[in-house]
């Protein structure tokens, strides 16, 4: 089971899925956070595959959801529909709640019940906030977290923490670090600025452009879910990043050296829930999930541009 499997990254997970065989249940509510019907183009070649199903649900629907577990069974679930945006979490925290906390409730509660082998929690590095010990390590205290997204993926890791330690379901909390490539979510500034740049439409810089992400390419965080599907081990907790952050300035740089255009730039304010680093230590996904990145940024934009491009 993929929850958020017409999202961006569920999306890509579940055609990864279906590359190797496996059948696929694709659990999305087709929400209008973004237009739905992105979501359903980015399904749009998994619904062709007989081993795949889509279940248009809710996750907040308990006995919706219910009915989808006890449907089709599934052995492994991979849990990644939320509610994703950092600045939107601000206007409705407590739909936030209701989705990411509430629904992954459902979903671990169903998973013990249905005697899941295996669940992977698409967390975030938001849970680092402002943290300024760098690399960001999964040992590191998590006390500050400056959205309520932030907030709710905390609350979501501590529930998958119980349920694995109250059950036998094997368990792992992925922290998913500035995930781009083709699906991207429009929302996300590697998306708008490459959109914006090719269009010759201006891009709306936040703060001086010193910002530092460690942008990770979708395909790489792809490969750290799968692996982490088919961990034996108790819960963990394990950082998917690239390691290799750049500024906000050099990454418009890179974006107008693959489209081979100039980006107009307007400068705005730094918006509340705005971090001024992300940076992940990935030794743990290295050792425990055989993860190494693979796609640097110059690759990533351009396979971006391409598919943009159409
Ligand atoms: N993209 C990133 O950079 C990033 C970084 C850190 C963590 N994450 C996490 O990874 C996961 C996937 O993110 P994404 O970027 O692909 O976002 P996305 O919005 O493209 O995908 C999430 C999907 O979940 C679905 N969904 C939302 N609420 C639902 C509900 N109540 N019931 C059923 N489906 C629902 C949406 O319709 C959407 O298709 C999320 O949990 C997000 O918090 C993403």
């Amino acid at each position: 089971m993929v929850t958020g499997g017409a999202g961006f990254i569920g999306s890509h997970v579940c055609d990864a899925l279906l590359g190797k065989g496996v059948k696929v249940i694709c659990v999305d509510n087709f929400n209008d956070y973004y237009d739905p019907e992105l979501k359903e183009r980015n399904i749009s070649e998994a619904s062709n595959n007989d081993d795949f199903t889509l279940c248009r649900v809710d996750i907040t629907d308990s006995d919706a959801i219910r009915e989808v577990f006890s449907d089709h069974r599934p052995d492994k679930v991979i849990h990644l529909a939320a509610r994703a945006g950092v600045r939107a979490s601000f206007e409705d925290p407590e739909l936030y709640r209701k989705v990411n906390v509430d629904g992954t409730k459902n979903l671990l509660e169903l998973s013990k019940e249905f005697n899941v082998k295996n669940f992977v929690f698409g967390s975030s590095s938001s849970v680092y906030g402002t943290n300024e010990k760098i690399p960001f390590s999964e040992d590191d205290l998590i006390d500050n977290a400056i959205s309520p997204y932030a907030e709710t993926k905390k609350e979501a890791e501590s529930l998958c923490k119980e349920y694995a330690d109250s059950s036998d379901l094997k368990i792992t909390c992925l922290r998913l670090f500035t995930v781009y490539g083709p699906r991207g979510r429009v929302d996300m500034a590697p998306y708008k600025f490459t959109k914006n740049i090719l269009n010759g439409e201006p891009i709306e810089m936040y703060g001086d452009g010193t910002t530092k992400r460690d942008y990770t390419y979708v395909m790489d965080i792809v490969d750290g879910i799968l692996s982490a599907s088919e961990r034996e081990g108790d819960f963990e907790i394990i950082n998917l990043g690239d390691s290799n952050p750049i500024e906000l300035k050099e990454f418009i740089a890179v974006i107008e050296k693959e489209t081979g255009k100039k980006a107009i730039i307007n400068n705005v304010p730094m918006q509340r829930g705005d971090v001024p680093m992300t940076y992940a230590d990935i030794s743990k996904a290295k050792e425990l999930l055989g993860y190494e990145p693979k796609v640097n940024i110059e690759q990533g934009i351009k396979l971006l541009v391409e598919w943009l491009n159409g």
